[in-house]
């Protein structure tokens, strides 16, 4: 390798910079830290263009995205209505800090607001942002900690993923995030989540989540279990983290007699749900907010991803009125510089507004369903894939050994990477996949396509898994 070049030179905002790719990457390896993102492929993939359902490379191979940004572009990428709007923000007031308004805050609010207050029995909330997914879920955990009297101590499920800032670490089931990062004295209790094809034989999915609700309540039994206090009539615990669908978890999808039971038991101790939407809101599963589904009203609600389109970040919470409102939570209680940033309201408001104008919620159940028809017929033809479940566009495959059950991690792996070499070849036309893998054990693809698929763009997905799989277990390893 040549050194890299010395950056000094001011680049003309018109003319494109030519580092060849290979260079690129060798600089990558030398000037970038890998611990801001995931890495997994040994050689990471450079990506030139985005449109739609479909990324590009340089040499303009375009690659079906089935997870757009881990559900943070639920409309498609580059989206006319929504880049426009960002366009006429950078116009208008790009910049304004925090202290100040700005009508798109307001309007968004609003909307998001009112959006609760219809679905979930005229509850009263208010709306709060940040940036990132982490940087609300930390806001969120410093609200039930406020409105508890400083209780730290939180539920949450084996499988979930609240994010890896500190906090967030802390409620987030997997040990690995907190392994190097000495003690969190409040490390959430881990909670087992009604994950069927990995629980136990001979149940319903309906009995299975009865069990699991039943051996959650069993821990209020008496004191010596560990987080009640019979006498004082007292929790130990503030409030339990739930995603409604787990994402990062593998898409698993729970009874949907499953939340409402739960929450019986959580309102009877005096326990907050605080129910995290970052990866399954906005649409994913056919409603704006996954728990729609579900018939429980949050008293917490968490969002990012998907409110912007991915565009400019923004993040926030739903509280209900009692919990948010100035005088108990007030002003500057978790303030950031770029918390409600013009560029991600503006975003998020045209987000809103696009969602208003199109039945989302009939679209996205119907073409999920044709997805979910498509994966169970490569289901029958592959036994490697041991399950498959969808909700909406959130839909899930996970690979496995022949016998259909254990897990086959460095088959998934494997076609992550066969998918981005953007080589399979469709009607005499090559193709990438973009594909994202998820799971306890780290061998289930997690599809999150745009809303915006069409049907053609499914089919094209089924052939291009299809023949992955059919690659994969030729070559072998
Ligand atoms: C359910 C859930 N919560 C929280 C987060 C963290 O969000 P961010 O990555 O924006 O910090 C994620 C991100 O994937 C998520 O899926």
């Amino acid at each position: 390798m040549r050194n890299a070049p010395v950056l000094t030179a001011v680049k003309p905002a018109d003319e494109t910079f030519s580092i060849p790719e290979k260079e690129l990457l060798e600089m990558e390896k030398k000037y970038c830290s890998f611990g801001d993102t995931v890495h997994y492929l040994e050689e990471p993939k450079i990506f030139d263009r985005c449109e739609g359902s479909y990324m590009y490379d340089a040499a303009g191979t375009p690659f079906l995205d089935l997870q757009m940004w881990y559900s943070a572009v639920n409309l498609g990428y580059a989206h006319p209505r929504i880049n426009n709007a960002v366009k006429r923000q950078l116009d208008q007031l790009p910049q304004v800090a925090s202290q100040y308004l700005h009508r798109e805050k307001i309007e968004l609010s609003a909307m998001l607001a009112q959006h609760m207050e219809k679905k979930f029995g005229g509850e009263k909330g208010r709306i709060h942002f940040n940036v990132g997914g982490s940087q609300a879920v930390e806001d969120s955990l410093k609200i039930v900690r406020n409105y508890t009297g400083g209780k730290s101590l939180m539920f949450a499920f084996e499988g979930g993923y609240h994010g890896r800032t500190l906090g967030a670490s802390a409620i987030t089931s997997s040990y690995r995030y907190r392994r190097r990062y000495g003690h969190f004295g409040d490390r959430a209790q881990f909670i087992e989540f009604p994950y069927l094809f990995r629980g136990p034989k001979g149940m319903t999915k309906e009995e299975y989540g009865h069990e699991c609700v039943k051996k959650f309540a069993r821990m209020f039994e008496t004191e010596y279990y560990g987080v009640w206090d019979p006498k004082a009539q007292k929790c130990e615990y503030a409030a339990f983290y739930v995603e409604p669908l787990q994402g990062t978890g593998g898409y698993v999808i729970p009874p949907m007699n499953y939340f409402s039971e739960l929450k019986k038991v959580l309102d009877k101790y005096g326990i907050l749900m605080v129910v995290d939407e970052i990866q399954m809101g906005f649409y994913r599963t056919g409603k704006l907010f996954s728990i729609e589904h579900f018939g429980v009203t949050p008293d917490v609600l968490v969002f990012g991803k998907a409110l912007t389109n991915g565009l400019n970040p923004l993040s926030g919470i739903w509280a209900k009125e009692a919990m948010i409102n100035p005088t108990i939570f007030p002003p500057g209680s978790t303030h950031s510089t770029f918390a409600s940033n013009p560029i991600g309201t503006a975003a998020g408001l045209e987000t809103m507004r696009v969602f208003a104008e199109t039945d989302f919620e009939t679209m996205v159940m119907s073409k999920g369903k044709y997805f979910l028809e498509g994966l169970k017929e490569l289901q029958k033809k592959h036994k490697i894939i041991g399950d498959v479940d969808g909700l909406g566009l959130a839909l899930r495959a996970e690979i496995c050994t022949e016998d259909g059950f254990t897990p086959d991690k460095a088959m998934t792996d494997r076609m992550c990477d066969e998918a981005m070499k953007g080589d399979l070849v469709v009607n005499g036309k090559k193709y990438g996949l973009v594909l994202d893998i998820g799971g306890y054990h780290k061998n289930v693809i997690t599809f999150a396509p745009a809303l915006t698929i069409s049907h053609e763009e499914i089919d094209l997905g089924l052939n291009l898994i299809d023949q992955l799989i059919r690659r994969c277990q030729k070559t072998g390893f």
